[in-house]
């Protein structure tokens, strides 16, 4: 299905109620893909990245696969060794979304059945994406009938240049803490100030610059894969995070009324397939800005916990803001 206005021209695909593309015009007016995606369905079944998929229910790593609601241990399904990723074996990335075209939005729905990965509750979830101008607004609402947990990110890789790596594009994170990661990458709970660390984004950086230095997250992830809070967060949307590249002009703002940004730089592409226009899906060929409840909330009580409860609605932006210049 295709969004398109004068100056965005988006693809969104049932399958994962995913991102397929993003088309955004460069400084000499060229259409730049600026996401990673391929372009059969076959690919995006057998990919293992989450490549431009809504993630759900509970997207980022949960110890164990253990949750506990309401004093009852859930396990939810172990996908990665011993815990939880991203919504478990046959996530929300993973599923066919019913889908319909209003004007200039997409409506997606899904209904999650009580006890799917061993979450509790139905859960009935809808993504609506729709252009405004520059942006892509993505809308995610939930509801259940149990309480349960309900975290959704969009999953796209960005590449700004729409091919090659992405090591000298900018990234720039409005934050001055990140959340610590232990060696399977899971959230410890300690949240460490940025200050004299390759962790500050406070200024636009390459992501190149810093990748391969020795601050021990980094050599954990092989690059930078943490959860960034985003500053004076105060449940309204605000801007988490910016990036833009030199070489096309393209300026990629991500804005949010979720706590937490995950910047991961591609670390784990492994050129198993080539992606759309036979372009190669390999280490650092996008970078993702995974808006988000605080990772792994569930067990921190300093963390907001992404808990819905029946009556409640779960009602989530996320916004890509494109600017050229
Ligand atoms: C995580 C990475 C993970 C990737 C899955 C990201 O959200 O932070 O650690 O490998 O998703 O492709």
């Amino acid at each position: 299905m295709i969004l398109k206005n004068e100056f965005l021209e988006v693809e969104i695909s049932e399958y994962g109620a995913s991102i397929v593309s993003i088309m955004v015009p460069d400084k000499d007016g060229k259409k730049v893909d600026v996401v990673l995606g391929y372009d059969s369905l076959d690919k995006y079944k057998r990919q293992t990245k989450y490549i431009g998929a809504t993630v759900g229910r509970c997207c980022g790593r949960i110890k164990d696969g253990k949750i506990k609601i309401k004093d009852k241990i859930y396990k939810l399904s172990q996908n990665e060794g011993k815990n939880h990723l991203h919504g478990g074996n046959i996530g929300f990335d993973k599923k066919f979304w019913q889908a319909r075209k209003i004007d200039d939005s997409v409506e997606m729905f899904y209904k999650s059945a009580d006890g799917e990965e061993n979450y509790p509750g139905n859960l009935n979830v809808k993504v609506t994406y729709s252009l405004d101008g520059e942006s892509v607004v993505i809308n995610y609402s939930a509801i259940t009938d149990k309480e349960t947990i309900c975290n959704l990110t969009n999953h796209s890789y960005f590449n700004l240049n729409g091919y090659g790596d992405v090591l000298n594009q900018k990234v720039q994170i409005f934050s001055n803490n990140f959340i610590e990661n232990d060696s399977d990458l899971l959230p410890t709970g300690e949240i460490k100030s940025v200050t004299n660390t390759v962790m500050d984004f406070r200024r636009p950086k390459t992501i190149g610059k810093d990748i391969n230095s020795d601050f021990y997250q980094v050599k954990l992830a092989n690059g930078f894969d943490n959860n960034w809070i985003i500053k004076n967060y105060n449940g309204e949307i605000h801007r988490a995070a910016r990036a833009f590249s030199d070489e096309t002009g393209i300026e990629l703002e991500v804005y949010t009324d979720l706590p937490g940004v995950q910047f991961y730089s591609g670390n784990f592409l492994d050129g198993a397939e080539n992606g759309k226009n036979d372009m190669p899906i390999k280490n650092h060929s996008g970078f993702c800005l995974e808006c988000q409840y605080l990772p792994y909330a569930v067990d921190y009580k300093n963390f907001t916990k992404p808990i819905l409860k029946p009556g409640k609605l779960y009602n989530k932006t996320i916004i890509y803001k494109f600017k050229t210049k």
